[in-house]
């Protein structure tokens, strides 16, 4: 068994209106969309198992999504109602939340799109921004900005600075890569494109010096920690991450690489927890200080000998 703390671990969770609600989504074997109710029994069972950081994703209620994303910066919206229930039953949470339009717009694009469809940079980091504040203004400690809108971390920071809430910090999902192992994730949020794809604005994943150029980036607009999405892919990028800056760094191992190890378990590929023992020791080995993953509640159970 490796030497891991499940304090490095982050648990993302997905987020649905109404009570008692546990939808299985279709392709992630264990995860599930969680009421408010539910959400804040398996956050106390994480916490039980010593993971204090969760990453939540608000699912849209069916009728809310417009052109503009705006339920993700309505009033008690899903995430905000989340945020507040969390910190209100469970002491010692640390709360992340995703700041994007994708699972809010029409399009399923992760910005406001112009009249012939290219993003609308002011009109979408203006969104981004409110929808930061909101998740703020509910208590989230982090807020992290996954829509790569060019100066998306720049904004938000005068934005959260501007209204009080300079103790709120910034996770980039810097080097966020165009990726075919997201496909589970879009499915749980309803957030696929609707037209087109997302290579206008996520990294091309031959282009090693963009996707650190953009790490540089956002540390200069603000972001107190970076990220590098997928994980299992881009371990070089993670490794040159790690050498060239000093800010604490993020891996996110997605739906797709969750996915897959879920799915070759279940033909007999492998055993479930030696593969996952595995990867999470590369993804550390190259140098990631937090592992954004949905094994987080099994890894620290096997941890734990449960
Ligand atoms: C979009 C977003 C994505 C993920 C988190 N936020 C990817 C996308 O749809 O392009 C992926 C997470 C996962 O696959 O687990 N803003
Ligand atoms: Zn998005």
């Amino acid at each position: 068994m490796p030497k891991f703390s499940p304090k490095k671990l982050i648990m993302p969770y997905f987020v649905v209106e109404g009570s008692n609600k546990k939808e299985p989504v279709p392709n992630m074997p264990g995860v599930a969309r969680l009421s408010v109710d539910n959400l804040c029994n398996d956050v106390e069972e994480a916490k039980r198992l010593g993971i204090n950081r969760v990453l939540i994703f608000g699912v849209c209620p069916s009728g809310s999504k417009d052109k503009f994303g705006s339920y993700g910066y309505a009033k008690n919206s899903i995430v905000s109602k989340a945020i507040a229930e969390l910190k209100r039953k469970i002491k010692g949470i640390f709360i992340i939340t995703d700041v994007c339009l994708c699972a809010y717009t029409s399009s399923g694009h992760c910005g406001i799109l112009t009249k012939d469809n290219k993003i609308d940079s002011k009109r979408t980091l203006d969104a981004l921004s409110k929808i930061a504040l909101a998740h703020a203004a509910s208590g989230a400690d982090w807020v992290a900005p996954s829509a790569m809108a060019k100066k998306e971390v720049f904004a938000i920071r005068k934005a959260l600075d501007k209204n009080g809430f300079r103790e709120v910090q910034i996770l980039g999902y810097s080097a966020k890569f165009f990726s075919n192992f997201y496909g589970p994730f879009r499915q749980a949020l309803d957030s696929a494109p609707k037209f087109g794809d997302r290579g206008a604005y996520q990294l091309n994943y031959d282009d090693k010096r963009k996707a650190l150029k953009e790490i540089g980036d956002d540390i200069k607009e603000g972001a107190d920690m970076v990220m590098v999405k997928p994980a299992l892919c881009y371990l070089d990028i993670i490794r040159d991450a790690r050498m060239r800056f000093g800010r604490p760094l993020a891996a996110y191992n997605t739906s797709g690489e969750y996915a897959f190890v879920k799915m070759g378990a279940k033909i007999g590929l492998w055993q479930e927890k030696e593969v996952v023992f595995e990867i999470i020791a590369s993804i550390k080995r190259a140098g990631a200080d937090f592992i954004i993953t949905y094994h987080a509640k099994d890894i620290a159970k096997w941890l734990k000998g449960i």
